[in-house]
């Protein structure tokens, strides 16, 4: 019965790890997805996270019981704190509600079938360019899926007027994707001022903003620079959704911890939504697990442990700069022929290399570098030792 099934394609971002796993060549270098690694290109599970790991462990009054539908209420309570700041109006006030869900992808989507189910406007407007998974998650969440322009391949940096005339024209009450920080895949954020002419465009056109947040804190070391642009929303009385991921901040990847928090007009309409957001959850998976988030209460809630994880955070993340300046400085020398500043000017885990899906592909076949077809490389899969071998890769890619 399942003889018609065709065979679909591998994931845009995920299959170039599989591609990757099958290569043998010992020179293979994986800067597809974006999951950090050390400058021995291993994986890094942080100090922090052992430690409340550990504690976990030792306590042995914990037990495997069903989390409630929500979520861990002490992981939701401090989740919705660290993005939106502890003296947050919309937290004392009482006008959020934040629920435990499976990443970044799962909070995406279980806002995104609240809004299917209970918003008066189904059209999404997502940045072009955007994560891949964006249009995915909300199509099936049944949303309508439409565009912003947001990215300037001529410049490599923001069409901040493109985006402005495109958010002008959305229909009143239309929905918004918005990159909390270190856009994916461009690595271009807007300022703080564009930041500002933003949240004023969406506010005077009644447009309902949903920030996608996976790299706080990731992007530029620190937590609160990180979550500028969702406070100032957050803060100005009007409505917003925020997906949260722990997948890169604190390294959680496969645990998949995320919470999704919407901030409403006042605490009444908050509890009702709450309400309807359990009827989203359980029928899809009940209730989300409890490994990782018992992990990240553990570390928010304790002095010591939250220093030291922003200590690792900035480690982290500086790591990622330096990268871009090896790289830069690198294909500077050899004379590569193009401007290659964007690798410095852009925000976070990626560079929007400009490289085409003809380069790539190339540089796949001949070098044994995996990066997605779109030319974007995950700085946090470069170290010292492989900058040479990208930058011998680039150079010929675009001198072929
Ligand atoms: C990425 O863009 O590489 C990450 O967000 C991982 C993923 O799930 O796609």
């Amino acid at each position: 019965v399942f003889a018609h099934v065709v065979r679909a394609p591998e994931d845009p971002i995920l299959g170039v790890t599989v591609a990757y796993n099958k290569d043998q060549s010992p020179l293979k270098l994986n800067l597809g997805v974006g999951a950090y690694r050390t400058e021995e290109g291993k994986p890094l599970v942080l100090n922090v996270v052992r430690k409340a790991e550990q504690l976990l462990v030792n306590d042995m009054s914990r037990v495997k019981e069903y989390l409630p539908i929500v979520g861990l209420a002490d992981f939701n309570k401090l989740s919705a704190r660290l993005i939106l700041g502890a003296d947050s109006p919309a937290i004392q006030e009482n006008r959020i509600t934040t629920v435990q869900c499976l990443s970044g992808t799962g909070s995406l989507r279980v806002g995104g079938e609240f809004l299917a189910k209970h918003y008066h406007e189904r059209t999404i407007y997502i940045p072009q360019p955007t994560w891949g998974n964006h249009t995915k998650v909300f199509t099936l969440a049944g949303l309508i899926v439409k565009s912003y322009r947001y990215y300037d391949p001529a410049t490599r940096g923001l069409n901040f007027q493109g985006l402005l005339e495109d958010l002008s024209s959305a229909p009143a009450g239309a929905i918004v994707l918005l990159h909390a920080c270190a856009h994916n895949p461009t690595g271009v954020d807007p300022t703080l001022e564009q930041w500002e002419q933003i949240r004023q465009l969406v506010r005077s056109r009644e447009l309902l903003p949903f920030f996608d947040s996976a790299y706080q804190g990731f992007a530029s070391g620190s937590l609160d620079g990180d979550a500028q642009s969702v406070r100032r929303f957050a803060a100005d009385g009007g409505e917003c959704l925020i997906a949260q991921s722990y997948a890169k901040n604190m390294g959680l990847y496969g645990e998949r911890v995320g919470a999704l928090s919407i901030v409403c007009k006042n605490a009444d309409v908050a509890s009702k939504v709450e309400s309807q957001l359990k009827l989203v959850i359980r029928p899809m998976y009940s209730n989300p697990p409890i490994h990782g988030a018992s992990i990240v209460a553990t570390i928010l809630k304790d002095r010591d442990l939250f220093n030291e994880w922003t200590i690792e955070l900035k480690e982290m993340a500086d790591r990622i700069i330096s990268m871009r300046h090896q790289l830069f400085e690198s294909l500077r020398a050899k004379g590569t022929p193009g401007d290659w500043s964007h690798i410095i000017k852009q925000i976070g885990m990626f560079t929007f290399t400009g490289l085409n899906s003809e380069q790539v592909a190339f540089m796949t076949k001949e070098y044994h570098i995996y990066m997605t077809s779109d030319g974007r490389i995950s700085m946090a899969g470069l170290s010292s030792r492989t900058v040479p071998h990208l930058t011998e890769a680039i150079h010929a890619a675009v001198t072929r």
